[in-house]
């Protein structure tokens, strides 16, 4: 097993392996498992070899139940089951039950323990790591905490059973770790055939941030590039779109404001095109840009009077900009006059 150690207090350590056999060493006392849906009918039997001691909860996979009724239901279980202190929390699944699991954990009996087990690419490159938790109220990821896991450990042979389409919201995010951090990284991810190397690498840069600012005062919001724009478009009603592509145009928009004050070179741009493209990404954004998209941004955490834009310098080098509203809003039109 190897591990990918945090800076401080043990804040972020994440182990990696090919079978949850190697967990064993790791469990112990009496646990509390939440389990994805299809988690559950795809391996309940493995886990119940590995646990040998727990109680468990089977979530609904889905953006939608990312809420707060979802929270009321497994907070009621639990006091129900008795779960005290002394039980670890377990999460097995994809993003949506890691940022459940977070801020069921970070609240119940003030807190308690948990571990992420993420069991989709995304989450085990993004979601599980960095204690960031969420559920949606009204706008996407407005309430929540950062409350970080015990360990995390990631298992990479579980990937493989997913769906290939679902990929893809995993990629858009390694992607984004080489553009904001790496630019030795984004040439190595065009050969696409080690994933283990490129699982490994996207943990390492985004511990590697998150070791520097971890509850977001500053430098950790470098993670957020694509994400302000992006998450205006994800649930568009005229289109729907994935995480992943939304992020990948969000990140197109940053980088057309990017070259505006930076003046990119042609090949670079067409660089980063390449790489989008190799993905098969449908970038194409032919979605009209609406009011209610703009005031989704307005409503971003991120945003008080002005914004704070991440934007690409170069590939591998990232950069916050203060934008006011009406800067942005004079962007986002002549971004759609293209
Ligand atoms: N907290 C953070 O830092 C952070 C970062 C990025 C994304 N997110 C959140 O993550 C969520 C998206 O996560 P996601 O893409 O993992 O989606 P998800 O959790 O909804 O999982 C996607 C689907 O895959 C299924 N699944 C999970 N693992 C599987 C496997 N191994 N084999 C077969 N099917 C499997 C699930 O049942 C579900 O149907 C969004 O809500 C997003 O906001 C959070």
């Amino acid at each position: 097993m190897k591990l990918l150690k945090s800076k401080k207090n043990n804040l972020n350590n994440i182990y990696f392996g090919n079978k949850y056999k190697n967990l064993v060493k790791l469990i112990k006392n009496y646990n509390f498992l939440l389990f994805d849906y299809n988690i559950y009918f795809l391996f309940f039997n493995k886990f119940k070899k590995i646990f040998n001691n727990f109680k468990y909860i089977i979530i609904p996979y889905n953006e939608k139940y990312k809420n707060i009724k979802s929270l009321k239901i497994i907070l009621k279980f639990m006091l129900k089951k008795k779960i005290n202190k002394n039980n670890k929390i377990y999460c097995i699944g994809g993003g949506v039950l890691n940022d459940i699991t977070g801020i069921i954990s970070s609240i119940y009996f003030r807190n308690i323990n948990y571990i992420n087990l993420p069991t989709t690419l995304l989450s085990q490159v993004d979601s599980s790591i960095g204690g960031k938790n969420s559920i949606n109220f009204y706008s996407k990821n407005s309430i929540g905490n950062i409350y970080f896991p015990l360990y995390i450990y990631i298992n990479i042979s579980i990937i493989y059973y997913m769906k290939k389409l679902e990929f893809k919201d995993g990629y858009a995010e390694i992607i984004k770790y080489s553009l904001i951090n790496n630019f030795s990284f984004f040439f190595y991810i065009f050969k696409k055939n080690n994933i283990e190397k490129i699982i490994f690498y996207s943990c390492y840069i985004k511990s590697k941030i998150i070791s520097q600012d971890y509850y977001e005062k500053n430098y950790r919001s470098s993670l957020n590039f694509g994400h302000t724009y992006g998450h205006s478009i994800e649930n568009n009603i005229i289109k729907k779109y994935s995480h992943g592509t939304s992020i990948i145009i969000g990140m197109i928009f940053s980088i057309f404001i990017s070259d505006i004050f930076y003046y990119y070179n042609k090949k670079v741009l067409l660089k980063i095109i390449k790489l989008f493209n190799y993905f098969n990404f449908d970038i194409k954004n032919n979605i009209k840009f609406n009011k209610k998209m703009f005031n989704k941004i307005l409503l971003d955490k991120k945003f008080i009077k002005n914004i704070n834009f991440i934007l690409l310098k170069k590939i591998g080098f990232c950069i916050q900009k203060i934008l006011k509203k009406k800067k942005l809003l004079k962007l986002i039109k002549i971004f759609y006059e293209i």
